[in-house]
């Protein structure tokens, strides 16, 4: 079973199709918090604690406003420019955007120094379609971040060339660190965790991924490594000389994560002149 791996994936009673805006699946998430416990908060799979001292600049923690006035983690998102956030389709798609903030310059979701902006609004690629295509979004937020070269930074998107297999890539999020995001023995660390693995041919992963475009690329590690609910939207980035570029947008897997199935992510050279047209 392939599924957008968002937090709320697997409680698919809570998933409803939506009416105004007919692309794929909007999550409840007022449903979705005020069933989970307040301290639960989920991340990838076989990963690592980003140390204490390190930060992953780009990285964001997109939040939903509850209706009990709490801001919960639901997805991740990478700052590609100081008022400009990447993200996927899925997980703004039908959501109310005055109810989106944004983190920056934190490794622990219970860290309250880090930079909050609000979402002022945000578009979906106009061709996303779910579990198929075209799962990225930008939102504009505001006030812009401050880029200070350690906790807050961008990262660079301006590529349009095509990466192939075997890349050394690094992902990094919040997401369930177990196969499941959700169940009464999940327990859920707030530090950002870090996964390298490596990219995969797309002919490859499409004998397992069948859904797969050539808008998409896939990373897979073997069983028990992987992203999960939670990492949706998030970054996965690789070398670019001295510097890192990202190559993807966390946006769907299995169900079972981590199971030895690739890990799907929006290809952002794809997209690279639908990022340049929104970036002004
Ligand atoms: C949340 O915690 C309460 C009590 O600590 C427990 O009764 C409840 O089942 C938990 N809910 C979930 C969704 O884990
Ligand atoms: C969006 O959320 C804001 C703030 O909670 C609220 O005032 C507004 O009515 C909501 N808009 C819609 C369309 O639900």
């Amino acid at each position: 079973m392939e599924a957008r791996w968002n937090l709320v994936l697997l409680l698919l009673g809570l998933l409803q199709l939506t009416t105004g805006n007919p692309v794929g699946n909007v999550i409840d998430l007022d449903a979705y918090f005020e069933m989970a416990n307040s301290s639960s908060q989920e991340r990838v799979v076989g990963g690592y604690d980003v140390p204490d001292d390190e930060y992953v600049p780009y990285q964001v923690s997109m939040q939903f406003l509850t209706r009990s006035g709490k801001m919960r983690h639901f997805c991740g998102g990478s700052l590609i420019a100081p008022n400009r956030v990447l993200t996927a389709a899925h997980c703004v798609n039908g959501q109310n955007a005055s109810r989106i903030s944004v983190v920056a310059g934190i490794r622990d979701l219970n860290d309250n120094t880090g930079n909050r902006a609000l979402v002022q609004s945000y578009e979906m690629n106009e061709h996303y379609e779910e579990l198929v295509t075209s799962d990225i979004a930008i939102l504009k937020i505001d006030p812009p971040f401050e880029l200070d070269g350690k906790r807050v930074g961008t990262i660079d998107v301006s590529s349009n060339e095509l990466v192939g297999a075997d890349q050394e890539v690094l992902l990094t999020g919040w997401g369930s660190v177990f196969h499941f995001g959700t169940g009464p023995f999940a327990k859920y660390p707030t530090i950002l965790q870090k996964l390298s693995y490596k990219t995969l041919d797309n002919a490859k992963c499409k004998q397992t991924m069948t859904q797969l475009t050539d808008t998409e690329i896939c990373a897979l590690e073997r069983f028990g490594k992987g992203a999960c609910n939670g990492d949706s939207g998030g970054p996965l980035v690789m070398a670019n000389g001295e510097s890192l570029k990202q190559v993807g947008v966390v946006s769907y897997g299995t169900a079972f994560c981590a199971s030895n199935s690739p890990d799907v992510y929006t290809r952002v050279s794809m997209f690279d002149a639908w990022i340049k047209e929104r970036m002004a």
